[in-house]
């Protein structure tokens, strides 16, 4: 009989734990369209597999009256799970309990999850719907904060950290998901900033809403802070679970390889006529991704952010890689200081995770300008640069039409180690294009040239002297640096034959602490 009580009083406290903040508080969650905390993880872990830890955990706080208000699990709720029969650890905020405000005792909960992620070494979702700091415990909560930032530093490029926003997240509660690869914001019910609108407008003066200083578009467009924007949280959740079966489960694991019956020489015709005849005409490249990955399957990366580049993962005959592409239907494919953080990143995450990397070019070069100078484009686009030369991982470049200047070193070209680089025939190299170069090149005749038809008939021919010597491929073919001159229809098979051939790949940079990319 005591054992039938003591039962019935742990089964009582779980359902008291799995109340949250109560009833009340759960319907008004629901009510702003928000799932509560452990909907969502049900929604996110294969059925059946969560497993709680830290149930009975509540604060310690004894100011404010917090003596006499507390709750089972204080406000987060974590624990292990897995999503494809694969482990992760997670952590999801629960607002229903004091706004989801992190406490002394919240921060263990969650470094305990992040500690073991890294010990066994699997993923770490973060879930946030907070209002930051809890008021109540100062300092205490402060320092939980930056207990969970060092965490998530170390952890960083070991094993892959996810973070979703699906409430608010300001103040220095930001900065952990910021420290993580990924941020997933819901759309109309999330926000992150580093100071409220309140705040703003007595410093500034300016008159702004919630999200408008920090709704998920605001930091899908311009800050670049979310990598995507989901319609609702079932959308994002989904996301996460898509964007795992990508990633391996840490940093010494290859990503899994999947079973495809997509053919591996399947011909698209398409390619060979998707390069405009006017070569300042523009085309989607995410046509030619779409045409040449595993069944057409592209998950995009900051989609709204810096569009000029494409960044996103697919796979090749079920293996998994991150692609990274100039898109010469906006901007021309310019590399700009924004394009370059985005991409450079991504090649990162993409190298510290061991995932193949394959290059799309078609670059005219890097955006002129005084508000790229002054925005400092050498040394973001430096970021690039770097990220490139430093990548260990498999290497595979294919220049569909222009590789211009200093982006033709930057795009994964064979000296920044690319391992298989090819060319469209259509592809053209060189220092600069034809009009600039004529312009440098014969200035002085130019300028002595005081009839404008004969100005532009010598302007022609020269273009077309320079267009015929390097506005083709077989120059750099000549020097070896590419690798070879495909069909375009033919690229998919002969990207999947590099990978192959690159699949055991082992390169080590020289030992060192770490290096100092320009940040
Ligand atoms: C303690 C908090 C809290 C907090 C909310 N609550 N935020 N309790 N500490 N930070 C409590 C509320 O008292 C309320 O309790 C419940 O949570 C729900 O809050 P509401 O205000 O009723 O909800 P809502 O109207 O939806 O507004 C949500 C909110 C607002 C926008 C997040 O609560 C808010 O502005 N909170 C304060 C945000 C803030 O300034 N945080 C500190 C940021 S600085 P009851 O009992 O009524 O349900 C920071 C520093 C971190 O975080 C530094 C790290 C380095």
């Amino acid at each position: 009989m005591e054992i039938q009580n003591k039962i019935k009083e742990l089964m009582a406290l779980r359902n008291q734990a799995r109340l949250g903040g109560g009833e009340k508080r759960i319907e008004a969650q629901h009510k702003k369209g928000k799932l509560t905390a452990r909907e969502r993880i049900e929604l996110l872990l294969d059925e059946g597999s969560f497993e709680e830890f830290d149930m009975f955990v509540s604060h310690r706080c004894i100011d404010f009256g917090l003596d006499k208000q507390a709750y089972l699990s204080d406000g987060v709720v974590t624990g292990y799970g897995t999503i494809d029969g694969r482990l992760v650890y997670i952590f999801s905020q629960d607002f229903t309990i004091f706004g989801g405000s992190l406490s002394e005792m919240y921060a263990e909960k969650i470094c305990k999850v992040m500690d073991k992620a890294m010990i066994v070494g699997a993923p770490l979702i973060g879930i946030n719907d907070s209002g930051g700091a809890r008021i109540q415990e100062g300092v205490k909560s402060l320092g939980g904060y930056a207990d969970i930032f060092q965490r998530n530093i170390l952890a960083s490029g070991v094993v892959p950290q996810i973070s979703a926003i699906f409430g608010p997240c300001a103040g220095g509660a930001v900065y952990s998901p910021a420290l993580t690869d990924f941020n997933i914001m819901s759309k109309d019910t999330s926000y992150m900033f580093v100071t409220g609108p309140k705040v703003v407008k007595t410093v500034t003066g300016e008159d702004v809403t919630d999200e408008e200083l920090g709704g998920a578009s605001i930091h899908a467009t311009k800050s670049g802070v979310a990598h995507f924007i989901a319609e609702d949280e079932q959308e994002g959740i989904q996301l996460i679970r898509k964007l795992l079966s990508y990633m391996p489960q840490n940093n010494l694991e290859d990503p899994p390889v999947y079973p495809c019956d997509d053919p591996i020489d399947r011909l698209e015709d398409s390619l060979n006529e998707i390069i405009p005849e006017n070569p300042n005409k523009p085309y989607d490249v995410k046509d030619v991704i779409h045409a040449t990955v595993d069944y057409g399957e592209f998950l995009e990366v900051q989609r709204l952010y810096a569009p000029n580049i494409i960044t996103g993962f697919a796979k090749f005959n079920g293996m998994p890689v991150g692609i990274v592409a100039n898109q010469p239907s906006y901007l021309a494919g310019v590399l700009d200081i924004n394009a370059s953080r985005k991409a450079a990143r991504f090649v990162r995450f993409l190298d510290a995770f061991n995932i193949p990397i394959v290059t799309l070019v078609d670059v005219p070069g890097f955006l002129p300008g005084t508000a790229q100078e002054y925005g400092g484009i050498i040394i973001h686009g430096a970021k690039l640069l770097f990220a490139y030369g430093e990548a260990t991982v498999p290497k595979v470049t294919v220049i569909l039409r222009k590789a211009y200047g200093g982006a033709y070193d930057v795009m994964s070209s064979k000296h920044l180690r690319g391992d298989i680089n090819y060319a469209w025939p259509m592809a053209e190299i060189a220092v600069m294009g034809p009009k600039g170069a004529i312009e440098v090149l014969h200035s002085k005749e130019l300028s002595a040239m005081e009839d404008p038809a004969k100005r532009a008939e010598f302007t022609k021919q020269k273009e077309e002297e320079y267009r015929h010597k390097f506005a083709n491929p077989y120059v750099a073919a000549k020097y070896g640096y590419l690798d070879d001159v495909i069909e375009p229809r033919n690229s998919r098979f002969r990207i999947i034959r590099a990978l192959q051939m690159l699949a055991t790949k082992k390169v080590s940079n020289p030992p060192k602490k770490h290096s100092n990319i320009p940040l």
